[in-house]
């Protein structure tokens, strides 16, 4: 089977390509930049040049491809409007999908969309799982919530830099998932006809609220965090504060997704079916307290090594001196 991957750069896109290719599948990875793929080659992916934002460019990519897994999201850096990323260039590229007699389409969605449909962000999304349903093609949807590596830059990094950490007022569970599981198992899905036309979840474990992860982060860093909390009714009226300007639109709508993920949301029950017909332990999905304790390791050597490095190179200057 060959692969299309797209979002092949992103968190979750690199990890679906590199348990595709390990499970000796040919990919082919739909890159706007061969400079950033560069570690994709590497691999062994083949890499083929295509821009969401440009729509002549998406059939083209689909040319020897049997399957496609959509991994792309809008940048948040990306000055152009999300919903030619999100909606347009996805419409296309189902369209052109059903030209080419794909035979299986991954698309990534957010947990419990259904709960948030006036948040513009899952409302994209939402619009694009009903394409897919009425497409005739066998679609996966799957539904996932927030991934163990955003836990790096929001809670992880700032405590070790002594920034402050923004948290809502409001705490909520959310089963976090490392994105090396969710890779697994959505390349697992490609042969199994349970999955074909169906909405499923892929969900972590365990819940978290923000202080348990924050709580956690403490104890294995050693180190005390900087909270700051902001009241949800204050989010909100910076969304919509936001909104006055076309040119905040994408950081309005990314406050929304931050609000999203601080309501509450479950885990559900679907995943220990799903774990079931993948035939997968459930142990086999990471923890939480091993990434980040394998993490914190990593970093507090680096440092440790940058301090040596600092020292040592201090105490020659000052030998010289001498
Ligand atoms: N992150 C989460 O916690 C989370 C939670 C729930 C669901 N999801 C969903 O999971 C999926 C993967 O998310 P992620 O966090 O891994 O995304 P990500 O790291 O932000 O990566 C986005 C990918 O999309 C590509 N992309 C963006 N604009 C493009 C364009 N115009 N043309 C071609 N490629 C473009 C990026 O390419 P460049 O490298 O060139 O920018 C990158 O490879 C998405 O569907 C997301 O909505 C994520």
């Amino acid at each position: 089977m060959s692969l299309l991957v797209i979002g092949s750069t992103g968190t979750l896109g690199r990890q679906v390509v590199r348990k595709a290719l390990n499970e000796g599948f040919q990919v082919k990875c739909l890159v706007r930049s061969f400079r950033k793929a560069t570690f994709l080659k590497e691999w062994g992916a083949e890499l083929i040049y295509g821009d969401l934002s440009i729509a002549e460019s998406i059939p083209l990519s689909l040319y020897g491809v049997s399957a496609i897994i959509d991994c792309s999201t809008s940048r948040a850096n990306d000055l152009y409007n999300i919903e030619l990323i999100e909606l347009q260039s996805k419409y296309i590229l189902i369209e052109s999908a059903i030209k080419a007699g794909i035979k299986r389409y991954i698309f990534f969605s957010i947990f419990n969309s259904f709960n948030y449909k006036d948040i513009p962000l899952v409302t994209l999304k939402l619009m694009i799982e009903y394409r897919l349903k009425v497409s005739g093609l066998n679609y996966t949807i799957f539904h996932l919530p927030g991934f163990f590596q955003g836990l790096i830059p929001q809670y992880a990094l700032p405590i070790l830099d002594e920034q402050f950490i923004w948290i809502t007022s409001e705490s909520s569970l959310i089963s976090y998932i490392n994105t090396q599981d969710i890779a697994k198992m959505a390349i697992s899905s490609l042969s199994i006809s349970q999955f074909n036309q169906n909405i499923l979840p892929l969900v972590g474990n365990k819940s978290w609220r923000s202080l348990d992860v924050i709580n956690l982060c403490e104890q294995i860093s050693g180190r005390r965090a900087q909270i700051n909390t902001i009241p949800v009714y204050l989010l909100n009226f910076l969304k919509n504060f936001t909104k006055l300007f076309q040119w905040t639109w994408s950081i309005s709508e990314r406050l929304a997704f931050i609000e999203m993920l601080s309501s509450s949301y479950n885990t559900n029950a679907q995943m220990k079916e799903i774990l079931y017909i993948l035939q997968i332990d459930e142990k086999e999905l990471e923890q939480l307290e091993v990434y980040l304790q394998e993490y914190f390791e990593r970093i507090m050597k680096k440092l440790k090594e940058i301090n040596y490095q600092i020292s040592s190179n201090e105490k020659n200057v000052n030998q010289a001196e001498f």
